[in-house]
């Protein structure tokens, strides 16, 4: 199999480590251990206690399926599968798709999203938000890209980099669309949760139609990236019976710590959704002011939902190198548009860590040094 380097991964191996202020994390800030410990009582607590670190049940802690088959209506245990979310979308795709297949995706993306159904030879079109209608995903755009022969439709929704999402209805309007038509719906759901009005929070795809896998985890809402689980939905045992005997030969099973831990986040969510909301809520207000302040050099759409946005640097500056130099300069790491396959001028900030004030001061520095000052 050949498959091309993960460019946000590597950008990440690069500096995630070493510099002091990420400003383009798409996770909350991550919980410590003692943290979640201190969540959690009684029977959870004894389950931690006397665990046994062997090997654990493949599809997934029995405990831990029925935690997570409640953050929703309508989805059993039975039809979960945990695996760390990475593994879900190369497991989803290796046994949903194949060569020559047409494959319809959200785009920008989270590369793997497309890039495992390209390594597979499958040919790729793009459904792409209009950035000059605030990053608005139409239907109608949707409509172009669909032919006879799409096999498979990929969406991301809240969005990864734009913070975009659906309304209800337009969420509908795309079961009608790929209903009829056979085509398989794979949705990443890895930012529900963390709508800014729980009102808006959708269903999801996997519980409306039988045609749709969808993914999700403990990474991005729940603060806990370094579990390395989540999980996929559908409501095709058969599907489901294919990633399991796939998954064989990527992990076999999930750590058996990390599957405590995940049922602790899950029975602690209220509260650890609480937290992450209260520092997206201040933190949005703290950007819109930087943006407001540096508006002669930035263009941003407020995010309708998630812990990212993809703000517009002015022409007269290359987004790729702003990003470059910041980080090398001040510490400050934000995601440029190389790593997104993008030739535009965006770059994306994420906004749900506790440093944020601290890592936009040092931002400003670059700005009003660099920017305005005209370098040294
Ligand atoms: C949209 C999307 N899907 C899937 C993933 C994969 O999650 P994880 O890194 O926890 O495997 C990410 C991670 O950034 C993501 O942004």
């Amino acid at each position: 199999m050949h498959i091309s380097p993960f460019k946000l991964e590597r950008y990440f191996a690069r500096y995630e480590f070493s510099a002091p202020y990420l400003l383009s994390s798409s996770d909350c800030e991550p919980l410590a251990l003692n943290e979640l410990l201190s969540m959690i009582h009684g029977e959870t607590m004894k389950m931690w206690n006397v665990l046994k670190l062997g090997y654990t049940e493949s599809q997934g802690h029995p405990e831990l399926r029925k935690e997570i088959a409640g953050l929703y209506h309508s989805v059993q245990p039975e039809q979960v599968m945990v695996s760390a979310p990475e593994e879900g979308i190369f497991i989803a795709m290796n046994n949903l798709l194949e060569k020559g297949d047409e494959v319809v995706t959200t785009f920008p993306a989270y590369q793997s999203l497309y890039e495992v159904a390209h390594s597979l030879g499958c040919r790729l079109r793009y459904w792409q938000p209009q950035y000059e209608n605030g990053w608005y995903f139409d239907l109608k755009d949707l409509a172009e890209q669909i032919t006879t022969k799409t096999r498979m439709l990929i969406v991301n929704f809240p969005h990864n980099p734009t913070g975009a999402t659906l309304s209800k209805s337009q969420q509908e309007q795309i079961i009608d669309m790929t209903k009829n038509k056979d085509i398989i719906l794979f949705s990443d759901e890895m930012y529900r949760f963390l709508e800014y009005d729980e009102s808006s929070r959708l269903p999801s795809m996997s519980e409306l139609t039988d045609r749709a896998v969808s993914l999700s985890g403990m990474s991005k809402s729940f603060a806990l990236a370094g579990l390395r689980i989540g999980w996929v939905t559908t409501q095709n045992p058969q599907w489901l019976e294919k990633f399991l005997t796939f998954k064989d030969y990527t992990t076999i099973c999930n750590s058996a710590p990390s599957e405590i831990l995940a049922i602790m986040g899950l029975r602690a969510r209220d509260k650890i959704l609480a937290t992450n909301h209260d520092i997206i809520r201040t933190n949005l207000n703290q950007l819109e002011d930087f943006f407001t302040h540096n508006s002669f050099l930035f263009e941003w759409h407020r995010p309708a939902a998630g812990p990212v946005a993809f703000p517009k640097l002015h022409e007269s500056l290359d987004a790729n190198h702003f990003c470059h130099d910041l980080v090398e300069k001040k510490g400050v790491l934000l995601l440029p548009p190389e790593v997104y396959d993008l030739n535009a001028n965006h770059f994306r900030i994420g906004f749900a860590r506790k440093n944020l004030s601290e890592a936009l001061e040092k931002f400003q520095e670059y700005i009003d040094q660099e920017i305005k000052g005209g370098g040294s």
